[in-house]
């Protein structure tokens, strides 16, 4: 018995010891090649004493001063160098504790946007079904991933209008740029009334939800458009694909669309300390600090000199390391061989994503999430950790794992990766 109230309490969890690089210990002494950066958080890879330090440097001087009266230097470091890395002329962080908080901020932040611009009638947010933005009830109301609401779904907002994700069937825009899913979008907007609408938020590439997930081409810029055509704030949930994940800072950079805000957290400090960030284009900070000059909004924690700091030095590591080419780079290896395996597992059904974001489509089961749940059961027993995920355009059905391990990792770990992965295939058979 432990008083630990577990996110599973009939589940057995092994005591994590250390982490070194792309591997995690526990206390029985096994080792786990980490397949997933956790979920997508540990980019920078595990046991960065650098961090640590730059952690412990920043609490001995001071842990918490309220952003309400102080900055600290490490909240403007971390933002100074989110500007400089940021593409799209995203400039301006505010800081939070993770990607639901994140959520959240941008969507009260959209509708406070609108409330200072004029035009007070604006507060729908349209997001994808089969998509995933957070827990709270807020980013659950936003996100499209059925199973994840059902429990919940007397609690979720009916402020979030949800619309069809990218078919894989759509044969891609027409001459006037569009395809039956950026219409579809066109169509909700028209319902809910397009006065009303402040913001669209979606994922550049899937999470959680339609898992690597890539839009097809002339997809996002439609999005882009349509967003612009109806005055409507575009939000990129970049928590999952920011920060070098997909082999470029952003998962918006392969669309070349500019977002008006976008929202990170995770591969952000990756995973060293609880951070996150929605970061603005210049015309959403404006509107705030020459109009009211106060965002209605905050948390206790945000802007947290201790967590900034770990950001601020992760983000010095990522660049100094020159992490995002090695994604690239490592991704493409890891895509190739997945696609290797394709023709030797029949459970395999595609392989999707982009850069060290990659997906496996599994053939569809009647029992949602239970082959992905037991593929990943499968590979962490063997000393491999994926992350299974479930849900896609055909509701809660629609298995799928991710493999998407730190963005430091190299072509023998990759190879290892590929091998664990082949025989857990193979063990699922
Ligand atoms: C795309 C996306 N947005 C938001 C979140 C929520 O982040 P957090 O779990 O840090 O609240 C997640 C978490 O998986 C995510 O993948």
């Amino acid at each position: 018995m432990t008083d630990v109230f577990y996110r599973a309490p009939a589940n057995p969890y092994p005591t994590i010891d250390h982490g070194e690089g792309v591997y995690l210990f526990d206390k029985d002494g096994h080792r786990y090649l980490d397949g997933a950066s956790g979920a997508l958080v540990a980019n920078l890879g595990h046991g960065r004493r650098e961090i640590a330090q730059a952690m412990a440097a920043q609490a001995e001087r001071v842990a918490f001063a309220h952003t309400m009266r102080f900055t600290s230097e490490a909240q403007e470091e971390l933002a100074r160098r989110i500007a400089a890395l940021l593409p799209f002329g995203l400039r301006h962080t505010y800081p939070v504790s993770g990607g639901s908080e994140a959520t959240e901020t941008a969507v009260k932040l959209a509708r406070q946007y609108f409330l200072e611009t004029g035009e007070p009638k604006r507060f729908k947010v349209l997001t994808r079904w089969a998509s995933y933005h957070g827990n709270s009830l807020g980013a659950l109301s936003a996100s499209g991933h059925i199973g994840r609401r059902r429990p919940y779904e007397p609690l979720l907002s009916p402020a979030f209008v949800h619309f069809a994700p990218p078919g894989p069937a759509c044969p891609g825009p027409g001459p006037d740029g569009e395809c039956s899913c950026t219409r579809a979008l066109r169509a909700a907007i028209e319902q809910a009334g397009p006065d009303t609408v402040a913001a669209i938020l979606m994922e550049p590439v899937g999470g959680s939800a339609n898992s690597g997930l890539v839009p097809h081409p002339g997809y996002m810029q439609a999005v882009g458009r349509i967003a612009r055509a109806y005055g409507i704030l575009l939000i990129a949930d970049e928590v999952m694909t920011g920060f070098g994940r997909t082999g470029l800072t952003l998962g918006m950079e392969h669309f070349e669309v500019a977002p008006d805000m976008i929202t990170a957290a995770k591969g952000l400090s990756g995973g060293y300390a609880p951070l996150g960030a929605v970061v603005t284009a210049d015309r959403v900070y404006e509107a705030i600090r020459s109009g009211s000059g106060r965002f209605a909004h905050g948390f206790t924690y945000g802007g947290h000199p201790v967590a900034c700091a770990a950001g601020a030095k992760a983000l010095e590591i990522l660049e100094r390391e020159r992490l995002i080419e090695n994604a690239a780079a490592m991704g493409e290896l890891l895509r190739a061989g997945l696609e290797d395996l394709l023709p030797r597992h029949e459970v395999m059904r595609e392989v999707r994503g982009l850069g060290l974001m990659q997906a496996v489509v599994l053939e569809t089961d009647q029992r949602p999430g239970a082959r992905a749940a037991r593929l990943s059961d499968i590979a962490f027993d063997a000393g491999l950790i994926v992350y299974a995920g479930s849900g896609g355009p055909e509701g809660l059905l629609g298995d799928h794992v991710l493999l998407a391990p730190p963005l430091i990792v190299r072509a023998e770990e990759v190879s290892e990766l590929l091998d664990r992965f082949d025989r857990a295939l193979s063990a699922l058979h």
